[in-house]
């Protein structure tokens, strides 16, 4: 694990901030870092993940806390666990952002196109900001976008994975025949290094990690 001071560079009006920090913590599309701003006084770190990067640094998805400020310093740690894995085959693609920002799925995007893929993105968000190449659908299409795709990437909140497991099974999606992995964001304030807990997830009788395990899983292993 490496710790790293970084520095924000500015902060966008979708509430995603630019920051210069060390290639070595840019986190790769699923995995994250943990982020302290030392001076202030939230007394864990938040999770980052990236939407974009560039040779000084990377942007990071909203939320982020409302104190921080461009020009702030704040500390990193990570790179922490198991991110996503387009299969190179995959050549049509669903990014289902079940929570009202795709952002955390947003890093897929360039690695899609960049093997020819065609993308759907499933969201019920209004003014997604998306390339004009990019699909965009509502939710109300999962359905049909499910029934075409042979990649899907998921992403969604710990508290609303009950309802993912109902609708799946509303779209007959329940033993899916496409490769799909899911990311699950909650609180996971120290990345699996004090194994405090606060991360777990019961699947299939058993405690996991999201922190160390995850954040993405096979939707198989979570169905
Ligand atoms: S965040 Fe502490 S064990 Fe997962």
């Amino acid at each position: 694990m490496k710790i790293a001071q970084a520095k924000i560079k500015q902060i966008l009006l979708d509430g995603s901030l630019w920051l210069d920090c060390p290639s070595d913590l840019i986190p790769a599309p699923g995995q994250y870092v943990l982020a302290h701003k030392p001076a202030s006084d939230a007394p864990l770190p938040v999770s980052l993940f990236n939407i974009d990067f560039n040779s000084n640094g990377f942007r990071c998805a909203p939320p982020i806390p409302l104190d921080w400020k461009p020009s702030d310093v704040i500390t990193l740690r990570g790179v922490f666990g198991q991110g996503f894995s387009i299969p190179a085959s995959a050549k049509k693609i669903a990014l289902i952002a079940y929570e009202k920002s795709y952002a955390r799925l947003q890093a897929l995007i360039p690695l899609a196109l960049k093997q020819n893929a065609e993308v759907v993105v499933v969201s019920d968000t209004k003014e997604i900001d998306v390339p004009e190449i990019i699909e965009i659908q509502p939710m109300q299409l999962l359905g049909e976008v499910l029934s075409w795709a042979n990649y899907v990437a998921i992403d969604i909140a710990r508290e609303n994975l009950n309802q993912l497991k109902e609708k799946l099974l509303e779209q007959n999606q329940a033993s899916p025949k496409y490769e799909a992995q899911v990311l699950i964001h909650t609180s996971m304030p120290c990345g699996g290094v004090a194994e405090c807990a606060v991360c777990a997830l019961t699947l299939n009788h058993e405690w996991r990690m999201i922190c160390k395990e995850g954040p993405v899983f096979r939707l198989q292993d979570v169905l």
